[in-house]
């Protein structure tokens, strides 16, 4: 296959306005259009909560609002499913739900 002048092949990805969400007490920038979850995906938050069994740390796993293991604490509002759930400007997010232990360094 041959790519005509060296240009990707990929289409250019349009990004929304910036907004600022503030997580666990730490400003970052996402993106109108994006979700909570992608918005702590590109950030480097990879933790979002413990299970309630064992305080195991939980993150994304389905991506489509089945699973319930990327909870999060929205503007005081607990067990919203990041995944599901669009950023808006000046949104408050807290990760750590139900005590997080066995936290290993995830690199
Ligand atoms: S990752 Fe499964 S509900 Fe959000």
């Amino acid at each position: 296959m041959r790519v005509n002048g060296g240009t990707s092949l990929l289409p250019e990805v349009q990004r929304e306005r910036k907004v600022n969400i503030q997580v666990d007490g730490k400003k970052i920038e996402a993106y109108e259009g994006e979700t909570i979850a992608t918005a702590l995906l590109a950030a480097g938050i990879y933790i979002f909560r413990g299970s309630l069994k064992t305080h195991e740390p939980r993150s994304v796993y389905c991506g489509m609002g089945t699973c319930c293991e990327c909870l999060v604490t929205v503007d005081n509002k607990h067990s919203v499913r990041a995944c599901m759930t669009e950023v808006v400007d000046g949104m408050s997010i807290e990760t750590g739900g139900t005590a997080l232990t066995n936290v290993k360094e995830i690199k």
